[in-house]
Parts: structure tokens; sequence; C-alpha cells
């Protein structure tokens, strides 16, 4: 039954129940954490092999030897491995260290000084960049780094708002560039439609040619279904609109084999990857290809990146499952939150009634359960109607799981039945 549909008398009855079981989790000594976007032990353990999987053998067919320095685009074995994260040729990859991240930050820092700060200087306009909300937070946290000014765009089911970001682009001159995870996105799970990848495709005829769109891949083959989405490809799709320049895909394999110590790949036009390479070069002489070289041979190929991944599935599937079963359990139809059943990716996104967001997580947070700051999903940490919690259920085991899960549901419920009886 909703929540609204009971009397003040029932509200009070639930209310005091509930404060009895807060006040038990008070006393309990907690320390919980649904904070934590990264893989758990056991998913880390599949990649062991990593280690000594090259028994000495560090030369590549060409004669590189991997120990060496140089070969800043990566080596051609991890170019094309990449090639296959991100649905692209070789020749359009580069293969980075341990983290995309670094790999966006770079890029981001290469626009600013080869285009976007003199542009900015000579139109006198801030440089902004358009947010799907709600979204990562360390995108954002890159924006903040360069100034750049953030607009938010609301995530629909099939992608971003694409008549939203259309207009603004037509509006502003001085919007250099859009934040993507179009797979299985952080946090909402949502992979973008066919006819929103056209779109996007098209936006750089709209915004200009020195318009960016960020697809950062992150989640491309983790797939918690055995029906995985399907993602068009946006590079195929922009070449026909004569837009691939304005193309910078990312992935990595962080949440594949060892998420400190894995390898990044950007995605981009041979003429982009050209200037870019140029740029990097004045901050390192190459990266580190016995890491690539040791991630080629453990994956292997589309085959073996899909059968490791199947492993991961078998992991956190279960975790997902946990979190969708609590939810309804204990508030499916209460008409007091929504949540996503993500297919794919780390986290699922959930709603509280408007304005309770920060409330539910101090609740928490106060009885030992960490929760992701509220806000954490917008840009400037401001969730304007302060509801949206991100849930990351894979790091956790089954039992701290459960239990945090199950304090949250207390604290969510709460939390809104004070509300509603202020009403
Ligand atoms: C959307 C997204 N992009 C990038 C990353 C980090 O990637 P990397 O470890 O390759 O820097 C994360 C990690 O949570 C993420 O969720």
């Amino acid at each position: 039954m909703k929540l609204e549909q009971l009397s003040i008398t029932q509200l009070e009855e639930r209310q005091l129940q509930l404060e009895k079981q807060y006040d038990a989790y008070k006393s309990a000594g907690l320390s919980l954490d649904l904070t934590r976007g990264k893989p758990g032990a056991e998913q880390l353990d599949l990649s062991n092999s990593l280690d000594g999987i090259l028994q000495g053998f560090y030369l590549l067919q060409d004669g590189t030897d991997v120990r060496n320095y140089g070969g800043l685009t990566g080596i051609a074995e991890a170019r094309e491995l990449g090639g296959l994260f991100m649905d692209l040729p070789a020749k359009e990859v580069m293969v980075g260290g341990n983290s995309s991240l670094t790999l966006m930050y770079n890029y981001i820092h290469f626009m600013m000084e080869s285009v976007w700060l003199k542009e900015s200087k000579s139109n006198n306009e801030t440089i902004k960049f358009l947010c799907p909300v709600p979204g990562y937070d360390r995108h954002f946290t890159i924006c903040d780094a360069f100034n750049i000014e953030m607009i938010p765009v609301n995530m629909l089911d099939d992608g971003p708002d694409m008549d939203h970001i259309e207009k603004l682009l037509a509006q502003d001159a001085s919007i250099k560039g859009i934040w993507c995870v179009p797979k299985y996105s952080n946090p909402t799970g949502t992979t973008y439609s066919a006819e929103v990848v056209e779109r996007f495709a098209k936006l750089p005829t709209i915004a200009g040619d020195h318009f960016k769109i960020m697809w950062d891949n992150a989640y491309a083959v983790h797939h918690l279904n055995d029906q995985p989405d399907q993602l068009s490809n946006l590079m195929d799709a922009a070449r026909e609109a004569d837009t691939a320049e304005s193309v910078i895909m990312f992935a990595s394999t962080s949440k594949v084999t060892f998420a400190g110590s894995g390898i990044s790949f950007i995605g981009l036009s041979e003429d982009n990857l050209k200037a870019f390479e140029k740029f990097l070069s004045a901050s390192a002489i190459g990266p580190d290809k016995v890491n690539q070289l040791r991630h080629v041979r453990f994956l292997v190929d589309a085959d073996g990146i899909q059968a490791h991944m199947r492993k991961h599935k078998d992991i956190i599937g279960p975790r997902f499952d946990m979190v969708d079963n609590v939810l309804n359990q204990h508030l499916g139809n209460r008409g007091i939150a929504d949540w996503t059943k993500p297919m794919g990716g780390y986290f699922v996104s959930l709603n509280t009634l408007p304005g309770l967001a920060s409330t539910v997580i101090k609740m928490a947070g106060d009885v030992g359960v960490k929760l992701t700051p509220a806000g954490a999903t917008f840009p400037n940490g401001d969730d304007p109607r302060n509801q949206n919690i991100r849930i990351a259920p894979t790091f956790p085991s089954m039992e701290a799981l459960r239990q945090a899960l199950e304090v949250f549901v207390v604290c969510l419920e709460l939390a809104s039945i004070q509300q509603l009886l202020k009403r």
C-alpha cells in the first residue's frame, strides 16, 4: 500500500516501529559501505594469472622489446584489443596507462591548450560542457579542474534528453562538449538507443567542429544479463555525418582485470590521434607496454573478453538481484522511492521523495552505513530535487550488502513518514 494512503494514526504507528529498529541499529556498531564502485576481491582474483603470464617473453612479432622506452600509441596487439572494446579499427585506438580518466583529463587539457582557451578569450565567453544527470562525479571533477561550466541535461530512458541538448547547442556556441556513458550508464544503467546515437552523430553540425563528444564507454562489456544491451557505433554514424573529428571514445580494463593495474584506451580519428600523440609526447616517452602485452595474452580476443566477463557476472549478478529484492520487499509499491534494475554496469540509481536524499544518507551514516554523498551524481554536488542516491553493490560481501540495505530501507521509510507527517 502507498504510504500516502495511510491515515495519520497508521503512519504514526509505523513510525514508532521504524524508530525502534533504527535505535537498535544505533547500538549495533555497524560499519558498512555502499559507496565504492569497485570490484570485490573475488572479482580481482579472476585475473591473478596476469602475474607471470609473459614467462620471460617480452618481444613482439615486429621485434619491439616491451620492456624498453617508446611506443606512445601503445603496442599494436593492445590497440587491436582496445578496438574490440570500442568497436573501432586498431589505427583509431591509442592505449594508455592504468586509467581512462587520465586520458579524459589529458584530452580536455589538450583541447583547452590547443583551441578552446583561445576561442573563449577572443569571444569573451566561459567554456561550457553538457552533463547528463545523474552522471559520473569524476567527469564533473575534470570540468571543475579546468573551470569549465557545467550544464545539466536530464537522462531519459533511452539516453540524454536530445531535444534539450539540440536546443542548448543551437543557442550557445560556447558549449564545447558533452560527457556520455553510453552503455550501462553510471549510475542509471541506461544504454543509449540507436536513435539517440544517430542524433549524437549530428550534434557537431549544430555545435561546430570544436565540439567534442566524450564517449566514455567504461561499461562496454560489463553485462549482468545473458542478452546484453546493444549500443550502436557512434563513430560509424559520425563518419556518415562527416563529424568523426568530434567523437572521442574511452574504455579501460579497470573493471575487467585489476582496477588499479589495468590498461586504458582512447578511440579517435587518425588525425585527432596524431595531434593528441604530439601533445602527450611532452609528458611521456611511452606507456607501460609490459602490462599491455600481459593484457593481450590474458584476454586474447572478443571470445576471451566475453568468457571472462561472464565470470564477473556470476559473482556480481546475485548482488544486484539482492539490491532489487530487498528494495522491492520493503519499498515496492509504497510510493516513496523508485530505482533502476540495470542490465549491466556497476550501480543502482535510486530516487527518494523530493528533498529527502541528504536526510536518508545522513540517517544511514549516523548508524554506520556509508552512502555516496547526496548530490554527488550532479555537477557541483547540486541535485536540485535532492532525491538521487547511488548504490554500489559490487564491493561488500553478500552479508554486508544485505545488512546495509536493510538499514537503508528503514532510514528511507522513516524519513519519508516523517516528511508525510509534517504536511
Ligand atoms: C563512467 C566511468 N568512467 C571511468 C571510470 C574510471 O575508469 P578508469 O579506471 O579507467 O580510470 C569509472 C569508474 O567508476 C566510471 O564509472
